[in-house]
């Protein structure tokens, strides 16, 4: 429920600012932490890519 909050909040705020925003909830968790720099500290749940709209 509270990643569903972050989400709904990151889409309100995205287009205000008029970028483009969508949820991404299949991703290989090991890899995305990797990539962050914080394997085996924190589970991933949400991927929230911000960018500009077409
Ligand atoms: C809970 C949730 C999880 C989602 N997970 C994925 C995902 O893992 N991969 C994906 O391609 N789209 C996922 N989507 C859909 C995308 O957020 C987006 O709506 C979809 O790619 C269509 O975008 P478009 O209308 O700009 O083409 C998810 C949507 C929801 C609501």
């Amino acid at each position: 429920m509270e990643v569903g909050h972050a989400g709904q909040n990151t889409h309100l705020q995205a287009v205000a600012l008029g970028l483009a925003n969508v949820e991404v909830g299949a991703f290989r968790d090991e890899e995305v932490r990797i990539v962050l720099g914080v394997a085996g500290e924190v589970k991933t749940l949400y991927i929230l890519p911000l960018g500009k709209p077409r």
